[in-house]
């Protein structure tokens, strides 16, 4: 494929559905998107101690984040320098050393070769430190967030990140002790779509009302008598059919690809005596006026371009692999404040739960629903509109834009992005 033919697929607010559905263009996204970009490792509480691994995929690249004797974290490409094998099976855990399993080719933790079985059969100079796993070339974290970057060279993480670093400070200045950690496990679903579907649907409020329609319905009418947000207060929320709360919402969007939807019009119900110990933490820790600050920020998602999504305010982190053009899987974390009551984690617990599990009736509709999309752009390719919104942008005070909460501004930018790195030369972030 030509530069020329990706360029002439994304034009202004119309996209070819080819972008979605061919092969060839899913692998120059790796090429060119994936493996330039930083991408979301894991959290450094996941692996607190040396030997701590837990693996991750990045631009369809094997990795094992593991914990170093000096504290530091290494991402380990998880492929045997032996004849290529992949060397660990686990999804996580604690090792001295990693074995391969097909010859026994034998890895310390930080990737170095300890182990060659049949050693007499090899050349007397076979060098043992040049046959170690290969490792990621850059990884940096911010405030316990590890990110890691195939290209040895490009902009630092905080550059990339930009003002989107901002969506993790949202999570974790809501922690009275200052830190958040991983708690809960994961939820895991896939579904039988393009990835930048789901990215574009983070940042999407004109398809709740029709999408999640039947979950709408279903919702109890009387939303009142329990003590936690669940599936049918998010439900509640999402009907609201007239626009006022949208227009007020927003979506603001960054260069880079970054953007943010701001918050639904629903708020957590959480027991008084907890609320009231949360808030003496919080200002303990921050003063009063520091702390409403941090409580006012209210946002839904925010993206952290190509595939992270960010619910900072109910601690959630949504990891998208694409797997292949039809195919990607999601990971969604979720965080525990430290310093705050239990009950804030355990209503961050129900919210994965309500919103983000594989069990959870709205994440089905958006999964269907890109499913289907998949199959009929397969079948009926043409152009798709992201038009709404057009002409409404207003400028944000930290060097973005920002529309209407039902603006297609968010995937107008992300396409602009990901024009920038499929055809051009490597975009900045900022
Ligand atoms: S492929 Fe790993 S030891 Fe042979
Ligand atoms: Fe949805």
């Amino acid at each position: 494929m030509t530069e020329l033919d990706v360029a002439s697929l994304v034009e202004g607010d119309r996209v070819h559905s080819r972008v979605y559905t061919d092969p060839a263009i899913f692998a120059r996204e790796q090429e060119r998107l994936f493996r330039r970009v930083w991408l979301y490792l894991c959290h450094e509480s996941q692996i607190p101690a040396p030997g701590d691994f837990v693996q991750a995929r990045l631009a369809g690249v094997p990795v094992l984040a593991v914990r170093q004797q000096d504290r530091g974290i290494k991402a380990l490409i998880n492929r045997c320098a032996h004849r290529g094998a992949q060397v660990c099976q686990h999804e996580s855990g604690r090792a001295l050393r990693f074995r391969c399993p097909y010859h026994g080719w034998t890895y310390a933790a930080d990737g170095r070769l300890v182990g060659l079985p049949l050693r007499a059969g090899y050349a007397p100079g076979f060098a043992l430190e040049e046959h170690g796993l290969k490792s990621v070339p850059r990884i940096a974290a911010y405030r316990g967030f590890v990110f890691a970057s195939l290209a040895a060279e490009g902009p630092g993480l905080m550059e990339y990140l930009g003002p989107m670093s901002s969506a993790i400070d949202d999570m974790v200045d809501r922690a009275p002790a200052g830190e958040v950690e991983a708690a809960g496990g994961v939820h895991r679903h896939a579904f039988a779509g393009n990835w930048k579907l789901q990215m574009e649907n983070l940042q999407d409020y004109a398809h709740p009302a029709f999408a999640h329609e039947s979950s709408n319905v279903a919702a109890r009418p009387d939303a009142h008598a329990h003590a936690e947000l669940d599936e049918e207060d998010i439900m509640a929320a999402n009907k609201a059919s007239d626009l006022a709360w949208m227009e007020q919402a927003g979506v603001t969007a960054y260069p880079g690809g970054h953007s943010y939807i701001g918050a639904l019009p629903l708020e957590q119900p959480m027991p008084a005596e907890a609320e009231r110990a949360y808030l003496a933490a919080l200002k303990a820790r921050h003063g009063e006026a520091r702390a409403s600050e941090i409580l006012a920020v209210q946002r839904h998602v925010a993206i952290v371009y190509p595939t992270l999504a960010f619910q900072s305010a109910m601690q959630q982190l949504k990891v998208i692999v694409p797997v292949r053009v039809d195919y990607t899987e999601v990971y969604v974390y979720c965080f525990r404040l430290k310093g705050a009551p239990p009950e804030y984690h355990r209503a961050a617990v129900t919210f994965v739960n309500a919103a983000n599990a594989p069990a959870s009736l709205i994440l089905s509709d958006d999964l269907e629903i890109y499913a289907r999309g998949q199959r009929t752009m397969t079948e009926a390719p043409g152009w798709l509109r992201f038009g709404c919104g057009l002409g409404r942008d207003v400028a944000d005070n930290r060097g973005g834009i920002k529309g209407p909460g039902y603006s297609e501004l968010a995937m107008r930018n992300q396409f602009a992005t990901w024009s920038r790195y499929l055809a051009g030369p490597m975009p900045r972030a900022a």
